[in-house]
């Protein structure tokens, strides 16, 4: 996108009708989301599915009266609706539990009990420790490892990995966008090398959910992890993977668990009512989509696809344009960036970025910015071994700032202001 029209994306993006859909944006009033990457606001649509179901079926779901019988509606909905949102080949592929980090554990832990002469696994150092760690703890079951290590820029280079590959690969663990410095993978790149030399990928698209178009089909990954809770859903999980692959994966389930996905990787009860806010948290999207493309006729699962798709692109759009001036804001208080930096590079990272005040530490930076209303977040970022390529501190660490969709300029500048008045007066 030229900066152009990237401009246009910031001024004609309706963000302000879209912080009257968060109730928790009305409510703070004037107070400033800016810690999103751990976790966005719901849009009442959301609450109001959560509310429903915890109303009309807070039952178990497979029984023979009408309230269990709607759980079973609602849970298979989501599944249509998750599927159509990340271009899902069949809506069995995607499964739902409590978190990313217990999907990669489930996955990891069935990858390990089947590694033969391919033991190998390839991590990186800008990934998120849950996909990290996961993988470290099969050493035990017999892998090796590999390291893909980020450039001085923040960004993982394909070109990088191209020489870690082997006949010993088993698997490419990488994630699509950085939690801590928002820089975005090639994802599709990786797909293709580690196919090439017969390996898989598993992505960790938790970060980058709420910041871009998902599509499972294109990125020609084999896994792919989410979180509900970045993406404007309430705290819950979900995996998408290859139907073949699930099929082959020795997971735990019992007995009576038919040894095919999703069954077989969502072990136990999950959060139904969580799951009924994702399902609404992707009409939300497919809704914003339709006014935006200014689409008629009943909703159907292709036109959800479509429609969602096309509000996460509108939302690419905006997101860049807040980036530049969040770069530009940074740059004018002397704030140590992070990760890439230059503006004709800005679509290759989301809004979040990593910085520091020369000589203050992030801890002050955040408790000054959280006395003006304005949160934040600092330290490590789950990601101590990103850090210490960073050179800083584990133990302090860094600031983040992390914006999505229903931040504005405004509070761009208000950040900067209270930064720039912290850096006169020096911490
Ligand atoms: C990139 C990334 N991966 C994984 C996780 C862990 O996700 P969860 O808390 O859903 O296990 C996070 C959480 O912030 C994250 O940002």
């Amino acid at each position: 996108m030229t900066k152009t029209s990237t401009a246009g994306a910031l001024h004609t993006f309706p963000a302000e009708a879209l912080r009257a859909q968060f109730p928790a944006l009305q409510r703070a009033g004037s107070f400033v989301f800016f810690d999103n990457a751990a976790g966005a606001q719901v849009p009442q649509v959301v609450l109001d599915a959560v509310n429903r179901h915890l109303v009309d079926h807070n039952v178990q779901r497979g029984g023979r009266y009408p309230q269990s019988m709607a759980v079973d509606a609602t849970i298979a909905r989501a599944r249509h609706s998750v599927a159509a949102f990340v271009n899902a080949g069949r809506p069995e592929e995607i499964a739902f539990g409590m978190n990313a980090t217990s999907f990669i554990r489930t996955i990891s832990l069935a990858v390990g009990l089947t590694l033969q002469e391919r033991n190998e696994i390839i991590v990186t150092d800008l990934d998120h420790a849950a996909n990290v760690e996961t993988w470290l703890a099969l050493e035990r079951m017999g892998a090796k490892f590999q390291w893909w290590k980020m450039r001085a820029d923040g960004c993982l280079y394909p070109e990088d990995l191209q020489p870690l590959l082997s006949s010993r690969t088993r698997m490419v663990a990488c994630t699509l966008t950085s939690n801590a410095l928002g820089s975005i993978v090639n994802v599709r790149a990786v797909a293709d090398l580690a196919h090439a030399a017969g390996a898989e990928v598993f992505l960790d698209s938790v970060h980058y959910g709420p910041h871009g178009p998902i599509d499972v089909q294109a990125f020609d990954c084999d896994y792919l992890v989410c979180s509900g809770y970045k993406i404007f859903a309430p705290h819950m999980g979900f995996m998408w993977g290859r139907y073949e692959l699930l099929m082959q994966l020795p997971t735990f389930r019992e007995d009576f668990i038919p040894d095919e996905p999703p069954g077989k990787i969502e072990a136990g009860t999950f959060i139904y009512e969580n799951v009924a806010g994702m399902d609404a948290a992707v009409t939300y999207l497919a809704q914003l989509g339709r006014t935006l493309r200014g689409s008629g006729g009943a909703p159907d699962a292709t036109s959800l696809r479509a429609d969602a798709r096309y509000a996460m692109e509108a939302i690419q759009g905006y997101e860049r344009g807040l980036s530049l001036e969040l770069l530009r804001v940074l740059r004018e208080c002397g704030a140590q960036i992070y990760g890439v930096d230059a503006d004709a590079r800005v679509s290759e990272r989301v809004p979040t970025i990593c910085f520091n005040l020369p000589g203050i530490s992030p801890q002050v930076v955040t408790e000054v910015l959280a006395r003006a209303s304005i949160a934040i977040r600092d330290g490590h970022m789950y990601a101590p071994r990103l850090m210490r390529r960073l050179n800083v501190p584990v133990e302090s660490g860094v600031a983040r700032v992390s914006l999505v969709h229903y931040n504005t300029l405004a509070e761009i500048h208000r950040f900067g202001n209270v930064l720039s008045e912290l850096r006169k007066r020096g911490g």
